[in-house]
């Protein structure tokens, strides 16, 4: 059959993906966050849409243009994005971790802006719930679940650490200490690793790298029918 008369790809399938920086307020000014531009996830939310998929996009604080045709939810804490991707869960055939999540946040949310005093400052941060571990283990566990792993060493190692300890089926990792494979520009490379396999994207636009990432999700979806 010609490929231009077969359907889509992911026609049919429903992807939840989350995207960009979590920002954990300290004060009504300050908040503590991290540089991921969310161009990665808003690419493969794009890229899902593309090929077919019906899109939830989750999305921290960034200043991107909703792909067209994906649904958006705004979110802006760790604990905001665990919510809204929880809630979004029932139904879905695969979660895409793509944020960079806080690990930390500041144990509370001072009402009043902080006023200086002293010549030092110490803020106590706590853990955050592991999203994405939390949705490999929830009862509406999509039947694929893909985390991203951004290092600055050791990639493999570390990734395939993370994809058994969080119970994934594939993990999408990445050098950060590379330049141009970080999280602010528009190109990136990724290593993706499950169980008994690995597949290297070459170095490029993040909104090819997006597409092959979803062939490879797409070829899993596809082997567990
Ligand atoms: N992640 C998450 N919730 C968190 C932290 C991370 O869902 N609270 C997800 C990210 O969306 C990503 C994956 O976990 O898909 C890996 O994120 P990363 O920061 O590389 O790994 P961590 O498990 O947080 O470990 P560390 O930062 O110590 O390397
Ligand atoms: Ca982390």
């Amino acid at each position: 059959v010609e490929a231009s008369l077969l359907p889509p790809r992911l026609s049919g399938r429903r992807l939840l993906v989350s995207a960009g920086p979590t920002f954990e307020d300290i004060d009504p000014v300050r908040f503590i966050g991290n540089r991921s531009s969310g161009k990665m996830g808003f690419a493969v939310a794009d890229a899902a849409r593309r090929m077919g998929a019906e899109v939830t996009l989750v999305a921290g604080p960034v200043s991107l243009p909703t792909p067209p045709g994906v649904t958006r939810v705004d979110v802006r804490r760790a604990a905001q994005m665990r919510e809204a991707v929880l809630a979004a869960l029932p139904g879905m055939d695969a979660y895409i971790g793509a944020a960079a999540v806080a690990d930390y946040a500041p144990a509370e949310t001072l009402p009043q802006k902080l006023k200086k005093s002293g010549d030092s400052l110490a803020i106590t941060l706590v853990r955050t719930a592991d999203i994405l571990a939390d949705v490999a283990a929830h009862a509406a566990r999509p039947r694929l679940v893909v985390g991203f792993a951004a290092e600055t060493q050791d990639l493999e190692a570390y990734a395939r650490d993370k994809l058994h300890r969080k119970g994934l089926d594939l993990i999408a990792a990445n050098d950060v200490s590379r330049a141009g494979h970080g999280f602010e520009g528009d190109d990136n490379a990724l290593s993706v690793f499950w169980r008994d396999g690995r597949h290297d994207i070459a170095h490029g636009p993040k909104t090819r790298v997006a597409r092959e990432l979803l062939q490879l999700l797409a070829d899993r979806l596809e082997a567990m029918e």
